[in-house]
């Protein structure tokens, strides 16, 4: 099956698309912020795109419903919704997603710190800076793809907590307990060891071969026997919900911006990489400027990308080009044709 790229509106061709059909779905609807989004494409155009609501939020809501409404039926058994909002909507959103989703398929609100400006809370300003956007994470069913992610440990923590050095290796470990927690209740072998009758977290034959490995060390003779963690056998930290570590492509390099609203491919990869594997189809119905269309590519994950605006297709094909994507490697369709199954 072929990537496809869409010019038309996302819940008009998200109809299209066959029940339990996608893996992940990533939405960066409007946020309800009631203005126009303006500015320059890489080939001069003008990008447009509106977020005004004449009727308020109820009109914003009811538009809402029906994205999640078709992002519920579409999504597979296993698959999960990410939807990035901030501010503005954030609480109502959060609710229709927990009526249709369910609360109990909530998986995590992702508090992504999207700049360090603190233009908005500047002298005389009567708000607190308002540097983050959310992203809800929401499950069909608790079977749902999850790989866990780490961050690399901060060299402060490294210091601190690996701060010895192996004499032969020259690796860097920490010393851990090696008493087993809860003692027999929890079923820990109970044993004398190096002088001490203990329970252990480790049975006999392991805490040998452990020692013989010069993995286990008594720092002073006569002390309880401790466990060498080597730094490099360990995977980081594992990730948080609170994202600080991704600089958005408007701080960081101007000159990457192709589109108002365009989100960094890091932020992408990482939303990408936890919730899915190689092959699965990953659906984007506000793909603005292709950004998860780029990350699929990356990741070697197939995928649907939705947007009503001209441009946004315009700039889109013209990333995919210079990401080495050719025309004739995905299908491209403008829907305003009914009754036709994707
Ligand atoms: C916040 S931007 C998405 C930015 C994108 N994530 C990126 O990194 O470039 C929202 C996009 O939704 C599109 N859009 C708004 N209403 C739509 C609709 N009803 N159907 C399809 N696309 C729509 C806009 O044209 C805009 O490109």
């Amino acid at each position: 099956m072929y990537d496809q790229l869409y010019q038309g509106d996302s819940i008009e061709i998200m109809k299209r698309i066959q029940e339990n059909k996608v893996n992940m779905i990533y939405l960066d609807p409007p946020f309800f912020t009631n203005r126009s989004f303006e500015s320059s494409s890489y080939d001069g155009n003008k990008i447009n795109f509106e977020d005004i609501w004449k009727n308020g939020i109820n009109e914003y809501l009811e538009f809402m419903r029906n994205v999640i409404q078709e992002s519920i039926r579409i999504l597979s058994k296993t698959g999960l919704l990410f939807l990035h909002c901030d501010w503005h909507a954030n609480h109502y959103l959060k609710i229709e997603l927990d009526k249709i989703f369910g609360y109990h398929n909530f998986v995590n609100e992702i508090i992504w710190k999207r700049h360090n400006s603190q233009n908005n809370s500047k002298q005389g300003s009567k708000i607190f800076g308002r540097l983050h956007d959310t992203i809800f994470i929401y499950s069909k069913d608790s079977t749902y793809t999850w790989n866990h992610l780490y961050q690399q440990y901060s060299k402060e923590y490294v210091d601190k907590t690996y701060n010895k050095i192996d004499k032969k290796t020259k690796e860097r470990y920490a010393l851990g307990d090696l008493s087993g927690p809860g003692g027999s209740s929890k079923g820990n072998p109970y044993f004398e060891f190096l002088g001490f009758k203990k329970y252990w977290r480790y049975n006999k034959q392991k805490m040998t071969k452990l020692y013989e490995e010069n993995k286990i060390v008594q720092t002073k003779p006569n002390t309880v026997p401790k466990l060498k963690r080597y730094l490099k056998d360990m995977k980081g930290i594992g990730l948080s919900d609170i994202w600080t570590d991704i600089q958005n492509e408007q701080t960081k390099n101007k000159k990457n911006i192709m589109y108002p609203t365009q989100k960094p491919v890091t932020l992408l990869e990482r939303i990408i990489s936890c919730s899915t594997k190689k092959g699965d189809l990953v659906l984007d119905p506000f793909c603005g400027s292709g950004t998860t269309l780029i990350a699929c590519n990356n990741l070697e994950r197939r995928w649907i990308g939705i947007d009503s605006n001209a441009i946004s297709i315009k700039t889109i094909q013209n990333r995919l080009e210079l990401e080495n994507v050719k025309k004739n490697q995905y299908e491209f369709k403008k829907i305003m044709v009914k009754h036709i199954q994707i």
